[in-house]
């Protein structure tokens, strides 16, 4: 029978070189699916401010937005782990208020770790937290929230600068990181020398797991797709059909037919 994932089952995970499967869900019926269907780690990701509010880019998103959407995503989960996604300006600016914010993730949402994007940069903050009894992921390589540092959501191909970030976030205490936008021999070399599970996404095979939009990979949503998404399903054509064909029998009366009445 399924159990719960743990931190050290990730870490025994990377050991015995077992895949880690992690999905991003925004709520609860979505999370009850990944859950069902064995993925490892639902991630509430910032993402939701593309894919669920339609926003251009993850700054706008608040605290008290992801704090919902974990609550849900939490209680659709019974096994896999649920790690909620710090936002922009939810930690950059001190560690007291990293503390606070992500401590919401736990004990408002559920959540069983955070994540959050830099590297060196963002040490303290993952020292802090790690301090505190919070779990926390890291991210690095190409960070959405620098989107204007980055002039744009480039693939990130400065080795030593991520070498350095990757060993400084896992000496800070993160017990996982995000490798995003990252050539895949670098990656191969990153995932080598950490401890810690490396999670990839635009980063190559050799990541001890992978992560993707679940919008993205499902083809729920009509944005534009990145190289490195594989899309399994095309869900938003499925909704707009099922939709169209409803439509067109409520306004020809062919629905609802006789067994969807009540005598
Ligand atoms: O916000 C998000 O969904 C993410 C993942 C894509 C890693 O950060």
């Amino acid at each position: 029978m399924a159990s719960p994932v743990t931190i050290p089952r990730l870490w025994r995970m990377k050991e015995k070189q077992e895949k880690i499967a992690a999905v991003t869900a925004y709520d609860f019926g979505f999370a009850q699916l990944a859950d069902a269907a064995g993925i490892d780690v639902i991630l509430v990701g910032d993402s939701l401010g593309m894919v669920v509010q339609g926003r251009r880019n993850t700054l706008p998103v608040t605290m008290d937005e992801m704090v919902y959407h974990t609550g849900m995503v939490a209680r659709g989960a019974q096994n896999a782990m649920v790690i909620g996604d710090m936002p922009f300006m939810a930690y950059q600016a001190d560690t007291a208020e990293a503390i606070r914010n992500a401590g919401r993730f736990i004990k408002e949402a559920g959540a069983a770790a955070v994540k959050l994007e830099g590297g060196v940069s963002v040490s303290p903050m993952i020292r802090a937290l790690s301090g505190a009894g919070i779990p926390v992921q890291a991210h690095i390589g190409l960070t959405p929230q620098s989107v204007h540092q980055m002039g744009g959501y480039r693939v990130q191909r400065d080795e030593e600068r991520l070498v350095a970030d990757a060993l400084e976030v896992e000496q800070a205490g993160a017990f996982s990181v995000v490798l995003e936008g990252i050539p895949t021999p670098i990656a191969t070399k990153i995932t080598r020398e950490l401890k810690i599970p490396t999670i990839g996404i635009g980063a190559g095979p050799a990541c001890d797991g992978q992560i993707l939009v679940l919008h993205d990979l499902l083809g729920l949503s009509q944005r534009h797709v990145p190289k490195f998404v594989k899309q399994y399903r095309q869900l938003a054509a499925e909704v707009r059909s099922g939709l169209e064909e409803y439509a067109g029998e409520v306004r020809s009366g062919h629905f609802p037919a006789a067994e969807h009445c009540y005598d």
